[in-house]
């Protein structure tokens, strides 16, 4: 299983915070955020990840992580030209990077304390299909994708932002694929909104059949708005003070 972490974009909905600094090195109590996600794929076993981020701010990334050794990782990193292109789009770039392995994608930004280690060996076992995590929160604010399932926990339908949520499950950014996600992506169109939408790759899975789901029980999408950010510092603050995380 390789790894992938997305910390692109623009991030112009933290500006000023982000006109010189990449998001993603901003502070969630006392770590840059990038180490959120870099501890969450050491503590589930992964061992090769692949960083990508924009080229004005790839350097940061490798100024402050290195090849990866205090994380007992082993760090590459790719430069995603068009910031603007999307979470498949920039799923791409890990192509030659996880070709022909299974690959587990965090967003940069997702601070969570959820262990993925059960859900990395579970999807290595699978023959085929995906993973999403979601997390029961009201979900009317438009503000996340929407996963629907059945009494059983089979997916049914996960929607991008919808006017009308067909359930309390947001999606997380938190997934799991399998080694055709790269076909996959290669057969999708930009939104509405100029995007390679994730949530149009993981319909590929759950018309399939083969999309799995977790539910996880605290999450932070620090990215989203100041509030959010603050959010993110107050709460990991309360679980380092608790011993709950370091
Ligand atoms: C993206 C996904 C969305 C998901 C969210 C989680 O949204 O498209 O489905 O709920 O990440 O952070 P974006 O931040 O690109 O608007």
């Amino acid at each position: 299983m390789k790894g992938v972490i997305l910390a692109g974009g623009l991030a112009t909905r933290l500006r000023p915070l982000t006109y010189v600094t990449n998001k993603h090195l901003l502070p969630i109590y006392n770590k840059p955020m990038i180490y959120y996600p870099l501890e969450a794929m050491a503590k589930a076993g992964i061992k090769e990840v692949l960083l990508t981020s924009s080229a004005d701010h790839a350097g940061h990334f490798a100024s402050l992580l290195g090849a990866g050794e205090e994380f007992g990782l082993k760090l590459y990193y790719a430069v995603q030209k068009n910031p603007q292109g999307g979470i498949a789009d920039a799923m791409m770039l890990a192509e030659e990077f996880a070709r022909n392995e299974k690959m587990t994608v965090l967003l940069g930004d997702n601070i969570f304390g959820h262990d993925l280690t059960k859900s990395v060996a579970e999807m290595e076992a699978k023959e085929k299909g995906a993973k999403v995590f979601g997390i029961e929160m009201p979900t009317k604010s438009k503000q996340y994708g929407v996963i629907e399932t059945d009494e059983n926990g089979k997916v049914l339908s996960i929607e991008e932002k919808p006017e009308f949520p067909k359930s309390d499950f947001a999606q997380t950014g938190i997934y799991m694929y399998d080694e055709r996600v790269f076909d996959f992506i290669k057969g999708l169109s930009p939104s509405a909104r100029g995007e390679l939408e994730v949530t149009d790759l993981n319909n590929f899975y759950v018309k399939e059949g083969t999309m799995s789901f977790e539910v996880i029980d605290w999450w932070i999408d620090a990215g989203t708005s100041y509030d959010e950010l603050l959010r993110a510092n107050v709460m990991v603050q309360e679980k380092v003070k608790a011993g709950e995380l370091q």
